[in-house]
């Protein structure tokens, strides 16, 4: 598929609608960090999708009024999010033809909590990309397939938030291209085939321990703009796809030595990479390490599979299989590791497909 498969078409007829969607957050294992123009990763990543951390969404449409948006963020209107919004609709215009033709009343709820860190843009973008193409089935003289709807969402979404277009698909999931992935494009993200994934990663739990609530010093958008100057860059994206073989290895057979050593070096480099930024931040707080720290002399002792992933924030993403341990892990992180969050505060969560 090519951009230019996914412009809109001009016969279409549009009314008042209100519609409803709901889309989950998602988790990377190999990291996107670094972009092209119209947000054309630098790397391909790939993610699990999150069960319960999801954003749910309501639009209303009024056709034919000025083209305007607000936007409620669990009742409460949010003026920048809306500006974000609108300045968004007007960028994918010529993929949706209507949709400046009407006013826009988006009311949003995340079941997660707001200020805990974890990522609303991957869930509030991929459901705002659902919403649309609701509309949009209903507006046009065509019906299409499900999955070519959704496919247009992940596009979509992808022009929103980057990370936004994995989160359109259950289990795993890999945006960018890839040789080592069949289908796989930089334009939309598309499903790991189940098939090649050991049952090992289909029942695992995300922990995410919430070491620091409220906003980030440094956004994602500017995190990404750094990577252009920054001098190891071209070695860490050639990195990332090179991961990509162990990594399909690793899926296949259940290695979960393997699979534990390259997701946390993924995580580290990451933020390595923010420390060899100019200007250089550092998204970790005492917390981050100390738990970092713990979870190491956990598995030195114990041998059990409690393994760590990082996003663009100082909240770690504790990871462990439902295979037998959890009962055990589970009990090392309410008396070990909580104690390193602000108010005792986790969001569990599990991927299972
Ligand atoms: O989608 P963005 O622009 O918020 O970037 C997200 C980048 C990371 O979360 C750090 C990594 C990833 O692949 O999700």
């Amino acid at each position: 598929m090519t951009t230019q498969e996914f412009l809109g078409k001009e016969n279409f007829t549009i009314n008042d609608q209100t519609v409803s969607e709901s889309c989950p957050s998602n988790i990377a294992l190999i990291k996107y960090w670094g972009k092209y123009k119209d947000q054309i990763p630098a790397n391909p990543s790939i993610s699990f999708t999150l069960n319960h951390c999801k954003t749910n969404t309501e639009m209303e449409f009024l056709a034919n009024e000025t083209f305007s948006v607000q936007t409620f963020l669990s009742g409460s209107e949010e003026v920048k999010f809306a500006e974000k919004i609108e300045k968004y609709f007007k960028n994918i215009e010529q993929y949706l033809p209507w949709i400046l033709k009407g006013k826009y009343i988006i009311r949003t709820e995340n079941t997660f909590p707001h200020s805990s860190g974890i990522a609303s843009s991957a869930s509030g973008f991929g459901a705002i990309a659902k919403c649309l193409m609701k509309l949009d089935e209903s507006f046009s003289s065509e019906n299409h397939q499900p999955s070519t709807i959704n496919q247009k969402a992940s596009f979509l979404a992808r022009l929103g938030s980057g990370s936004a277009c994995r989160s359109l698909y259950n289990g795993l999931v890999v945006w960018g291209e890839s040789e080592d992935v069949l289908g796989s494009s930089d334009l939309f993200a598309v499903q790991y085939p189940n098939s090649e994934v050991h049952d090992i990663f289909k029942d695992f739990n995300d922990w995410v321990l919430l070491i620091h609530e409220g906003v980030k010093s440094v956004s994602s958008t500017v995190g990404h703009g750094l990577m252009n100057t920054n001098p190891y860059a071209e070695r860490r994206f050639q990195e990332a796809r090179e991961n990509f073989v162990p990594m399909k290895e690793i899926l296949k057979n259940g290695d979960m030595q393997r699979f534990i050593k390259l997701v946390e070096h993924e995580a580290l480099t990451l933020h390595a990479m923010m420390m060899m930024s100019d200007p250089a931040f550092i998204l970790m707080q005492t917390g981050t390490l100390e738990v970092i720290n713990k979870i190491w002399n956990f598995r030195k002792e114990t041998n059990l599979p409690l393994f760590f992933t990082l996003d663009a924030g100082a909240n770690v993403h504790l990871l462990f299989p439902n295979n037998g341990s959890e009962e055990k892990i589970k009990t090392f992180i309410e008396t070990e590791l909580l104690q390193h969050t602000q108010k005792n505060g986790v969001v569990k969560d599990v991927m299972k497909f």
